[in-house]
């Protein structure tokens, strides 16, 4: 089926490798997304981490997302891309004092503030710029989200944000300082999350701690991102959930009256869309193995090696019926460079095109020139 999506006849002439963007399928997502998320006060942003692609960026920019940023440089990406400065979000929990400084002059939309020593550091800085900084409190909800320990961030073993119980002396510091204006609290329990459980106890948490806080006024809440995709079958699934995903928060979050709720979706938004497409340069027998030896390796898509994480691997070119078992792997110099292992594919040649499926997000941009090797290229059509 992957055959009949892919212009092969465009990448058989293209030197590989390089990321291939279907952008209609991008352009379907977010209208998905627009649809599902159109409850009162739904407010999406794009988590820029996931893919700056100029291309796609400016698709989901002109599309009236808001978006998500963790650095100076994603903050002036973001802006660049044509997003609103209010509708820009900015978290991480080593923001620098530049940092800082530009989200302030920016007049982003608010600073999702991780401990006390940034708040304080935010306090100074606006009031050493006569401004006034807009800020939520990124709560730690000590919620497992059942997915790979790398992406998981709500526990309180991690680092991210801070736990309900250390809040008061945090709001405390807002209420009485002029520089600082709450904008409410801040969550993200994970990454690639793939059923709506861990999403409705995170409501439940909310909603408890709304309760206590009692006649505080909180006018945002933000919930982060996390919903995972279909890397198993993109072909049956290119377009994940929303509706089930939005349909678990307008469930289950009890919102006030004139409250917003926003998330911060990067991987649902674009990971389908992508490929990273590679020739193969040999197929080697081995004594118990059968390597396909890829141009492409973990330096353009790191995920497999990082997290041991399953892309499909589909031959665009091979005419066999005929199905061997191959491990398929990229040409650094390290036995993690390895994209898949047994896997099934149609009898395969040197020079066959291979597609390495759901690539568009966490792809390209944790790219790297290890091995001095160049960074992948990028199509979109
Ligand atoms: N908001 C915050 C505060 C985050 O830390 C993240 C992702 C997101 C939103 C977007 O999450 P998403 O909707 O994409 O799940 N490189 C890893 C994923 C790292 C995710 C980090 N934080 C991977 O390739 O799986």
């Amino acid at each position: 089926m992957s055959k009949t999506i892919f212009p092969i006849s465009l990448f058989e002439q293209e030197e590989t490798p390089f990321y291939y963007y279907d952008l209609n399928l991008l352009k379907n997502t977010i209208e998905a997304i627009r649809k599902a998320s159109d409850y009162p006060g739904f407010m999406v942003h794009y988590a820029l981490k996931a893919n700056t692609n100029p291309e796609l960026l400016k698709i989901i920019a002109s599309s009236g997302l808001g978006a998500d940023t963790v650095s100076k440089g994603e903050i002036k990406t973001a802006l660049a891309a044509g997003f609103a400065a209010d509708k820009i979000v900015f978290a991480g929990v080593g923001k620098t004092d530049a940092e800082i400084k530009l989200a302030i002059e920016s007049g982003i939309g608010c600073l999702n503030v991780e401990s006390f020593p940034e708040l304080n550091a935010i306090r100074e800085i606006a009031a050493g710029l006569g401004r006034t900084a807009k800020v939520a409190i990124r709560v730690n909800p000590e919620i497992d989200a059942h997915t790979h320990h790398y992406i998981t961030t709500g526990l309180a073993e991690n680092k991210f944000g801070t736990l309900a119980c250390d809040l008061e002396p945090m709001l405390r510091t807002i209420h009485e300082s002029k520089e600082l204006e709450f904008v409410g609290f801040h969550f993200h329990i994970g990454s690639q999350i793939t059923t709506p459980e861990p999403f409705r106890i995170l409501c439940e948490r909310i909603n408890k701690m709304q309760e206590e806080l009692g006649d505080l006024e909180i006018p945002v809440i933000n919930v982060g991102g996390g919903l995972g995709i279909d890397y198993d079958d993109p072909d049956k699934n290119p377009i994940p959930d929303f509706k089930s995903y939005f349909g678990t928060f307008a469930r289950y979050l009890k919102l006030r009256p004139g409250q917003e709720l926003h998330f911060e979706l990067g991987r649902a938004v674009v990971a389908q869309c992508g490929s990273l497409i590679s020739r193969v340069v040999y197929v080697k027998e081995g004594h118990v193995k059968r390597f396909v030896i890829l141009d492409a390796g973990m330096t353009d898509l790191i995920r497999p090696a990082l997290y041991q994480a399953y892309h499909r691997i589909d031959n665009l070119t091979s005419d066999s019926c005929k199905r061997e078992t191959y491990d398929v792997v990229g040409p650094i110099c390290e036995s993690s460079d390895t994209f898949g292992e047994n896997i099934p594919l149609p009898l395969t040649k040197r020079g066959d095109l291979i597609a390495i499926r759901s690539a568009g997000a966490y792809g390209e941009v944790m790219a790297s020139s290890y091995n001095c090797r160049p960074l992948p290229r990028a199509i979109s059509r």
